[in-house]
């Protein structure tokens, strides 16, 4: 049988090829052009300016255009996007996916199942299941419950870890809420907003999440960990959570698990790690020792989506039991989920999350996965630390320069000032504010390059400063030499 299109071409499948025809010869040309030579990443346009340039694009038409006019729109929006294929896109902490990516997130829309029950998305729970099982062991959850699921996005997966953490430890709260607990959070000042925006979202506000010292390393203070846990008791809080972060999203510093661990048991409290970015070193033989002691935690966070290159998004949150999840969040909605679960093992993914309709993100590590391999990912990571490194010696040797990571840095963002004035660094913040972000402006201006900057912390107070991140393996050696070159060249023209 075939079914007609309301267009009138002759059936979907036919229309489906017509038009994937059109979009993947945009797709590949604008991929081959991000590796030209003079490949631009994109224009810094103000909001209001580029509504007057996508003008009548913008609109939301009546009678549709069809084809034409999808066609249109998407020259539109492939001419005014960042793109994030470029080697210069050094901006934030992902970049482009790559084609077994995009091929895959295409299958996820052919299939446009939902991963929410098994009898719906049968092949795809399995895969959630083992590449959850798989991604666990590899963090030394080794027990054969390992495993987990996905949420839209590390924060998604944090806020997640906090809800099962108060579940499971306080069980009464599933039902009566927070009552009389006056709950307290942890986690390192370099933690990421998400345990901040969970704690609100739980309704204990954001002042419930203490935020401990770091050390020169910009890793979390044990000792004062410790004392603020005993501090709280003594106020007549109840301390909940700690969250580590394997990563932080400034510096890259990857917090003392095994002390944190012995911390965490010692009073009882949840041990959650956020390895939202980090986390996937796990992949190297090399740089796994980073992680030493998450195989104690209690849950973990990790994103493909980011260092791995795996496509927006996809966010696991894994566990050494997975039945804590279903054991917190399932209410088993009887017009839902209907399989057996007196065994422990559910195939309903969603009843083990807050939500219902879910996109299976786990089958774009899982084929990114047989794709690379695990050698593959390694190798893919190993390449971007050795960038990195690169980058951080540049920095540390070069006149102007001043290097604020440590040298190697911990992860892959490199975090510098550079001064026109040359060394030693200006002791003015609002100048070295000014000198950062108007070189910041000007190299995504000249098309080249995209780099964020980040704003002083108490330690360094000394304005804010640049945040390179190299994402392998497209940020390359000769990428960073010539981001150097242009921070240079751009400073000395600098009129502040
Ligand atoms: C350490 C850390 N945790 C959590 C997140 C949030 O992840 P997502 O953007 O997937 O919500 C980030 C984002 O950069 C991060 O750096």
């Amino acid at each position: 049988m075939t079914i007609p299109t309301e267009k009138g071409i002759s059936s979907r499948a036919k229309e489906l090829e017509q038009l994937l025809a059109a979009v993947t010869q945009r797709s590949v040309a604008y991929v081959a052009r991000a590796d030209e030579p003079s490949a631009r990443i994109g224009d810094p346009v103000p909001p209001k300016q580029l509504a007057c340039i996508l003008g009548h694009h913008l609109n939301l038409p009546n009678v549709g255009g069809g084809q034409p006019e999808f066609l249109d729109v998407l020259d539109e929006i492939l001419r005014h996007s960042v793109v994030t294929w470029h080697p210069g896109f050094m901006d934030k902490l992902y970049a482009s996916t790559n084609p077994v990516g995009v091929a895959t997130d295409l299958l996820l829309s052919i299939l446009n199942t939902n991963s929410y029950i098994y009898s719906v998305a049968p092949a795809l729970t399995l895969i959630e299941k083992k590449t959850s099982h798989e991604y666990a062991k590899l963090f030394g959850f080794t027990s054969p419950w390992s495993g987990g699921i996905t949420l839209p996005g590390g924060s998604s997966s944090n806020t997640h870890s906090l809800i099962v953490a108060r579940t499971i430890l306080y069980p009464d709260t599933k039902l009566k809420g927070n009552g009389d607990y006056k709950f307290v959070i942890f986690t390192s000042r370099h933690g990421h907003y998400s345990v901040e925006k969970a704690a609100i979202s739980l309704g204990l506000g954001s002042e419930s999440v203490w935020a401990i010292p770091v050390d020169s390393d910009q890793r979390m203070r044990v000792d004062i960990l410790e004392e603020k846990i005993l501090e709280a008791k003594e106020r007549g809080f109840t301390p909940l959570y700690i969250n580590a972060t394997a990563g932080t999203t400034v510096y890259g510093s990857y917090d003392p698990f095994e002390e944190i661990a012995v911390i965490s048991k010692k009073y009882g409290l949840w041990f959650h790690v956020d390895g939202s970015w980090g986390g996937n070193v796990v992949f190297s033989d090399k740089l796994r020792y980073k992680l030493k002691g998450v195989e104690l935690a209690d849950s973990l966070t990790v994103n493909p989506h980011k260092m791995l290159g795996v496509p927006l998004t996809c966010s696991f949150l894994l566990a050494p039991d997975h039945r804590i999840f279903q054991k917190a969040s399932s209410l088993r909605a009887p017009y839902l989920y209907h399989s057996d679960v007196t065994d422990g093992e559910d195939f309903d993914m969603g009843d083990s999350t807050m939500g219902c309709g879910r996109r299976a993100d786990s089958l774009k590590l899982f084929l990114g996965w047989k794709w690379y391999g695990k050698d593959g990912y390694a190798a893919r990571v190993e390449q971007a630390f050795s960038v990195t490194a690169h980058l951080a010696n540049l920095v540390s040797n070069r006149p102007g320069f001043c290097l604020i990571s440590s040298n190697p840095p911990p992860c892959l963002q490199t975090c510098f000032y550079y001064s026109p004035r040359g060394h030693p660094l200006e002791n003015d913040a609002e100048y070295n504010t000014k000198v950062t972000r108007a070189i910041s402006y000007e190299l995504q201006a000249s098309g080249r390059f995209l780099v964020d900057y980040a704003p002083p912390t108490e330690a360094d107070g000394k304005g804010e400063f640049f945040r390179a991140v190299v994402n392998a393996p497209t940020t390359t050696m000769e990428t960073v030499e010539e981001l150097v070159d242009a921070i240079e060249r751009i400073g000395k023209t600098l009129k502040l």
